[in-house]
């Protein structure tokens, strides 16, 4: 797509779905209530796979929700234009979206009862996922080679800016009670301890069946058949599917069929640098 990001706190955002003011309603004005639970993340972590978990829940695991209702209208993402308006409809316990770090995060929810899980993944991997979407989504300027998207990501000149201030500024709230993290990892290696614990945090009893319910409807193979979740109703204007799919390939580790060893050690140089003050170790 040709349009330049804008800078709104430091951080790149695209014209399409977003301006000054549609952040700042966000950061500022909007009110989050007591019961919301927020999922977080950056962009391509296993944002739409903790959607789907989540709505599964909230529907007792009964499918039928996810079935006929777009994923996006489900949990908008409450900082873009559009979301904006789709929130009206979204009845309590409301499950909203959200890409933006921490210094932009709804003000009204750092005085609420409200709850966040955030949802992390390995780096190499977000940035090979976000290489290919990054081709079919209008909001991402197109990636013209992967060497100078590498170089990108690690600058944070992409939409919702750096990776790894996003991790550390997230991370500040990770002794809070009301805070919540798990990786893309730990959900592909032990889905149904991980929807356990899910549960677990969000105060909600379980029982087998619905733990059962919830791992087979939210599988990678279950959501890529669901053109309610996997974004092939999105028109064409916004995602172009002439150039990809949403539900790409759900694996751990394809990064090793992308990075050279010179990119992977460049990359690994970069990390060591940014994240030496965080005990976090994605790969
Ligand atoms: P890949 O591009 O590596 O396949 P997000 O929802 O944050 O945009 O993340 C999208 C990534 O999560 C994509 O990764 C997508 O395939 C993967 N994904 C979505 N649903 C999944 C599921 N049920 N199981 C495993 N991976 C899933």
């Amino acid at each position: 797509m040709s349009f330049d990001y804008f800078l709104y706190k430091g951080v790149r955002f695209s014209p399409g779905s977003y301006s000054e003011d549609v952040l700042n309603f966000a950061e500022n004005e909007f009110q989050v209530l007591d019961d919301d639970v927020y999922i977080v993340t950056y962009p391509k972590s296993g944002t739409n796979w903790m959607i789907e978990i989540l709505s599964l829940l909230k529907q007792g695991g009964d499918p039928s929700w996810c079935r006929n209702v777009p994923i996006w209208l489900r949990s908008p993402w409450y900082e873009t234009k559009e979301g904006q308006s789709q929130i009206k409809d979204v009845t309590s316990p409301r499950v909203l979206t959200s890409h933006l770090p921490f210094h932009i995060f709804a003000k009204s929810f750092f005085t609420s009862k409200a709850k966040i899980i955030y949802v992390m993944r390995n780096p190499k991997d977000i940035l090979v996922s976000l290489y290919h979407f990054a081709k079919i989504l209008c909001l991402y300027k197109d990636p013209r080679n992967f060497q100078e998207f590498v170089e990108d990501f690690l600058q944070g000149n992409v939409l919702y800016g750096s990776w790894f201030d996003h991790i550390k500024g997230w991370m500040q709230m990770k002794d809070n009670s009301n805070f919540f993290t798990i990786t893309y990892e730990e959900l592909q290696q032990d889905l149904r301890g991980s929807v356990e614990k899910i549960c677990k945090f969000l105060g909600k009893e379980y029982d087998d069946a619905l733990i059962d319910a919830v791992v087979k409807h939210s599988s990678f193979q279950v959501m890529k058949e669901n053109k309610m979740s996997n974004y092939s109703i999105m028109p064409q204007n916004f995602m172009d599917h002439t150039k990809g799919t949403f539900m790409r390939k759900g694996v751990i580790g394809d990064w090793k069929n992308h990075f050279t060893v010179a990119q992977s050690e460049y990359f690994d140089s970069v990390y060591e640098k940014k994240m030496k003050d965080l005990n976090m170790i994605f790969f």
